[in-house]
């Protein structure tokens, strides 16, 4: 006789874990079922490695560059031991896994190893090495997350042409790595590769890095700082095929109207992810996907099946795992007969470049676009705070966008330093529908990296205190400058 649960979730990433455990938490009887390793893409091979990797870079050249500058002298070189760089990283990914592992089991939820595939819309098998079994469900939640594209002449062996995944779990420096793709992973690994000593060449074949996902005035400080560290970043630059001599490397690329050859010792593939729903039958029982492959749901995330919901990467753009907990916990809430909805006004992201890149609402064309025609614009730069310039990481500056006529913020885009801890004041203030008064008059401690939201928000009201701003002009474009 088959288990059966109030709740299976299929698929233990940031979705998946988040969603056993609320739907537990409500009294649900709940398994989750996971093919790899608890915690999914992001914990293992993803946002929290690739997070360890890119702060010891970060440490590595704040050694080299910062420190004798504050007087502080190492004897001996600084070096990178890659082998221990990685035990680290491990350590640390253990620690974030083991935690849910714990949390699942405190929780009351069953976690079953193996591949699920839907044999109805009610049951399941589960395949792992240890046999087969079924289970049943009255209720399944579906995130099961996304896996890299390839492109043609590009196949990810993690040898010479690597994922994300190959190259988080780099035991040596490749000397030089072509990177394919200038978005969020190729950036983030190109970045900290870079910073580690490997020489970087970045190929993007759209005409700006982060196309369209990033305010332009922040990508270019991002762009201007990779450059200074040596990275080439070659635009309108299409990979297009490779051949390999011994070890060596050869990309070909097309780059604008010509052709280009770029040698190398390993190729990041990172042209974006695709949905895992080629998976688990789910064409087999009925359940509906949108022309790109993401499962179609409503509102409350669920799909055409009453009993079926799906969360995450799967579910559809932003491919972020914050969305996909906030969804998780969404779910449960709704199968526990809650009245919920999806109706997050934003999701923020961060891209943990050098300095970070971090965003809530809209871009200023969006606003734009969606009839906001006169726009408020504040900007504040991190080199006139007195706390980015005590922890020397003045770079980047804080953007904040708001109707003229209501002051209702519209978007925020910080680039600097703990842009990533300062985003959420301005998701919060986007989603009480904050005027720019509430972010000015909020007292915000001083000195801090903080203080540069409440200057944003006074600049666009035309009197920050710690930069000239003149002319003032009624619909923003502030005139300001740096008074540090
Ligand atoms: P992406 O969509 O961010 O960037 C892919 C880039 O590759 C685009 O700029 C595209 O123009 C370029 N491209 C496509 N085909 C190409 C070709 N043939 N030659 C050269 N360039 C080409 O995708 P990425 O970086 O793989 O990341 C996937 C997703 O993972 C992101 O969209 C994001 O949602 C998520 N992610 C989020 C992170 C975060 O929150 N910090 C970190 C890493 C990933």
């Amino acid at each position: 006789m088959a288990d059966v649960f109030d709740v299976c979730v299929i698929g233990a990433g940031p979705g998946g874990y988040v969603a056993a455990i609320r739907s537990s938490q409500l009294g649900l009887k709940t398994a989750v079922i996971e093919r790899e390793s608890l915690g999914g893409v992001c914990l293992n091979v993803g946002c929290i490695p690739s997070k360890a990797m890119i702060s010891a870079s970060h440490f590595y050249t704040r050694m080299l560059h910062d420190a004798p500058t504050m007087g502080l002298k190492v004897k001996g070189e600084v070096s990178v031991d890659m082998k221990q760089l990685q035990t680290w990283k491990q350590s640390v990914v253990e620690r974030m896994t083991g935690g849910v592992s714990q949390l699942l089991k405190g929780n009351g939820v069953t976690v079953i190893s193996g591949e699920a595939n839907f044999k109805t819309a009610k049951e399941l098998t589960v395949n792992s090495k240890s046999g087969t079994q079924t289970v049943q469900a009255k209720n399944f939640i579906i995130a099961t997350g996304s896996r890299p594209i390839e492109i043609p002449g590009f196949k990810i062996d993690e040898t010479d042409i690597l994922s994300s995944t190959g190259a988080l779990a780099l035991s040596e420096l490749p000397k030089r790595l072509v990177v394919i793709g200038g978005g969020y992973i190729g950036l983030e690994i190109g970045t900290f590769l870079a910073k580690l000593g490997t020489e970087v060449e970045i190929l993007e074949a759209g005409g700006a890095l982060l196309g369209g996902v990033a305010d332009s005035d922040c990508v270019q400080v991002v762009e201007r700082k990779l450059k200074k560290m040596g990275v080439k970043i070659h635009l309108n630059a299409k990979a297009q095929s490779f051949k390999k001599t011994g070890k060596a490397l050869e990309v070909t690329a097309q780059v604008g109207s010509e052709s280009a050859t770029i040698k190398a010792d390993k190729i990041l593939l990172t042209v974006g992810r695709r949905p895992n729903s080629d998976q688990l039958n789910l064409k087999g029982i009925g359940l509906g996907l949108d022309e790109r492959g993401f499962i179609k749901v409503n509102a409350q995330r669920k799909t055409n099946l009453p009993n079926i919901f799906a969360i995450g990467d799967i579910a559809g753009q932003p491919m972020l795992a914050h969305k996909a907990s906030h969804e998780g916990v969404l779910v449960a809430e709704v199968i526990a007969g809650q009245n919920r909805a999806y109706d997050a006004k934003t999701v923020p992201a961060v891209i943990f470049v050098d300095p970070e890149i971090a965003s809530a609402g809209w871009l200023e064309n969006e606003c734009r676009a969606k009839g906001h025609q006169e726009l408020k614009i504040g900007r504040f730069p991190f080199a006139a705070n007195g706390r980015a310039v005590s922890v020397m990481e003045t770079d980047g500056f804080v953007k904040i966008i708001a109707d003229a006529k209501t002051h209702i913020v519209l978007g925020v885009h910080i680039v600097g330093p703990e842009a990533s801890n300062l985003i959420s004041e301005a998701a919060l203030a986007i989603e009480m529908g904050a005027r720019l008064e509430d972010m000015a008059l909020t007292i915000h401690p001083h000195p801090t990296l903080g203080e540069t939201m409440m200057e944003a928000a006074e600049a666009a009201l035309g009197h920050a205190i710690h930069v000239i701003q003149r002319p003032l002009s009624k619909a923003g474009g502030n005139t300001l400058r740096a008074n540090a």
